[in-house]
């Protein structure tokens, strides 16, 4: 009998800006943290894009409170291309969440370059129906403009943005 994992010594990352994290992302952590027997939670940290309304600190401690409970998961980071850090950490897979179709698009290109660059391939899990819809910008864009979004994101999560809300009124 096995425990339902494809592999125990497959090291899956799943990269991702994380800010924040939501239920969607959280979901796939843990069906994919089932599958691999370890998975890497890698948070991108990118310069070049618009500066996260989240430090890398918080996204961390967000995520790491989120998967405490997930014994086979760490959380990391990295600067630069997904295709270095893959090797860095020796990952064999890269783990990705489908939503919608649109997220196909972008993400085909994505998963044949990273395999150019790399040689590893990218696996996609159907996100959960319920949170098909539910994205990082959406999420803050609700939560600032006052709607609820405590069925969307982790409890660990609601905390830091209620903190943020209040440190952003401040000012
Ligand atoms: O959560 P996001 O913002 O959709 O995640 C995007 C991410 C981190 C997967 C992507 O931006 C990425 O891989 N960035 C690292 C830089 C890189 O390798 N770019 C080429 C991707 S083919």
């Amino acid at each position: 009998m096995t425990d339902g994992r494809i592999g125990r010594l497959t090291r899956a990352i799943y990269p991702g800006s994380f800010d924040p994290p939501t239920n969607g992302h959280l979901d796939v952590i843990e069906r994919a943290a089932r599958c691999f027997g370890e998975l890497v939670v890698a948070i991108v940290v990118n310069p070049q894009k618009r500066a996260p309304m989240f430090s890398l600190e918080e996204r961390e401690a967000m995520l790491r409170a989120c998967v405490a409970e997930v014994k086979n998961v760490r959380v990391e980071h990295f600067t630069g291309l997904l295709a270095d850090y893959v090797r860095v950490v020796r990952a064999d897979v890269i783990v990705k969440g489908l939503r919608v179709v649109s997220d196909f698009e972008s993400e085909m290109s994505a998963a044949l370059m990273n395999r150019a660059l790399s040689d590893v391939d990218t696996l996609f899990l159907m996100s959960d129906q319920r949170y098909s819809f539910v994205s990082s910008s959406l999420v803050k864009e609700v939560f600032f403009l006052g709607g609820d979004v405590a069925a969307l994101v982790p409890e660990p999560v609601i905390r830091m943005m209620a903190e943020k809300r209040t440190s952003l009124q401040r000012r």
